[in-house]
């Protein structure tokens, strides 16, 4: 069975290639490399010994996209590429809606044309905004966007339950991820830093490899536990697993779900530094800050849906992430 992985080298779409091709389905990845590198596909097939087509190019070229549909007798999109950062976002709206929107638009467009009318998307638990409270659960209200980034997911979770509407074909899968962190076990793939890093894992490791002085956590005087965010962190690896089963969803029904992918747990920044400097031995120095700009206090999952409907649960615990999320900063530093 063949699938098509939009943004396949990127650090969600990578682990899910690797599980798809350890399933023995036929992986054609497109990316454009925006945000991710051509070696990549080494990578994977290190991990697997197995080696998905790779086509260098963009979501918005419906021509190529139009040929690889035609070329191969691909049966469903996995869809990552886009671009995810919040900040940048912010700053540049047009380029965001174009990536996103837009290139969702023009890859929607292309499978209709070829017949071919299932997919699995990645949203985001940003479209909850701050008025649910946790644990979120799917027949919640969309909350409010705060940052364009986040109305992009909110837009396209509307085109496509729209577009089920309009065509009774076509299948769907929404998945709403929590904070997705970790590394493959291999220490062979993970998420590549962009500049300084805006999430909190990746900013713990720099700090540990001693790249950047001290994290800054946002805020201790949020109504939680220790006064810190709390948030529902999941290995990337669970995460890559809950698209397999959703594939098989999509693949074997119609009409659009929506699903969150998260543990159900909520851990607070202070729990997250903790539990790395206890797993990793590192030393991790922090100052309390002011709150970051759009922050909530807490979000986490409720996961029950996507266990009783995909039979699908996260099973990696925080030790596993903050071990892998280092494994995979120390090799980073070994190859540099
Ligand atoms: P990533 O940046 O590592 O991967 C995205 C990949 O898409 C990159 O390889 C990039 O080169 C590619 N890409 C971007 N625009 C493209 C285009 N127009 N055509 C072809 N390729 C393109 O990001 P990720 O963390 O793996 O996220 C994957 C998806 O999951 C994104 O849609 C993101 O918004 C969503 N998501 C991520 C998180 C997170 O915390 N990482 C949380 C919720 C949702
Ligand atoms: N934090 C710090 N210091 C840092 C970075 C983060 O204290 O240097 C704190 C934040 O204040 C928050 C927690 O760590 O309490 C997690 O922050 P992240 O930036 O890692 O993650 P967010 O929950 O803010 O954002 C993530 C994704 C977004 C997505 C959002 C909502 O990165 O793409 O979840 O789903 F929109």
């Amino acid at each position: 069975m063949s699938v098509l992985v939009t943004g396949g080298t990127g650090y969600i779409g990578s682990h899910t290639v690797a599980e798809l091709l350890a399933k023995r389905y036929y992986v054609i990845i497109l990316d454009n490399l925006s945000n991710s590198k051509r070696d990549v596909v080494d990578s994977i097939e290190k991990i697997t010994g197995r080696t998905p087509q790779f086509v260098e190019g963009d979501i918005r070229d419906k021509a190529l996209v139009g040929r690889i549909l035609q070329e191969e007798p691909i049966e469903a999109v996995i869809h990552f590429a886009g671009s995810k950062a919040v900040g940048e976002s912010v700053r540049m709206p047009l380029e965001y809606y174009h990536n996103n929107v837009y290139g969702t638009i023009c890859l929607l467009e292309t499978m209709r044309d070829a017949g071919c009318k299932s997919i699995v998307f990645s949203s985001s638990a940003t479209v909850y905004g701050g008025e649910n409270v946790s644990p979120l659960r799917e027949d919640m209200p969309e909350g409010r966007t705060t940052n364009p980034y986040g109305t992009t997911k909110l837009t396209i979770e509307k085109i496509l339950r729209e577009l089920c509407v309009s065509d009774p074909e076509w299948s769907v899968s929404l998945l709403r991820y929590f904070n997705p962190i970790g590394a493959h076990k291999s220490g062979l793939i993970g998420e590549f830093p962009n500049g300084e890093p805006n999430n909190l894992m990746p900013y713990i490791t720099q700090v540990a490899a001693k790249k950047l002085k001290k994290l800054k956590v946002f805020g201790s005087d949020y109504n939680t536990p220790d006064g810190t965010g709390v948030r529902d962190y999941i290995h990337v690896v669970d995460l890559a697993k809950g698209h397999i089963r959703a594939l098989e969803r999509v693949l074997g029904r119609t009409g659009c779900e929506t699903f969150n992918l998260g543990t159900g747990q909520g851990y607070s920044v202070l729990e997250i530094v903790k539990s790395f400097v206890r797993v990793t031995g590192q030393k991790v120095p922090y100052d309390i800050a002011p709150r970051r700009e759009g922050d909530i206090a807490t979000c986490y999952s409720d996961p029950s849906l996507a266990e009783k409907e995909l039979g699908w649960k996260a099973e990696l615990g925080l030790d596993e992430m903050c071990e892998d999320s280092w494994r995979w900063e120390e090799q980073l530093n070994q190859e540099a």
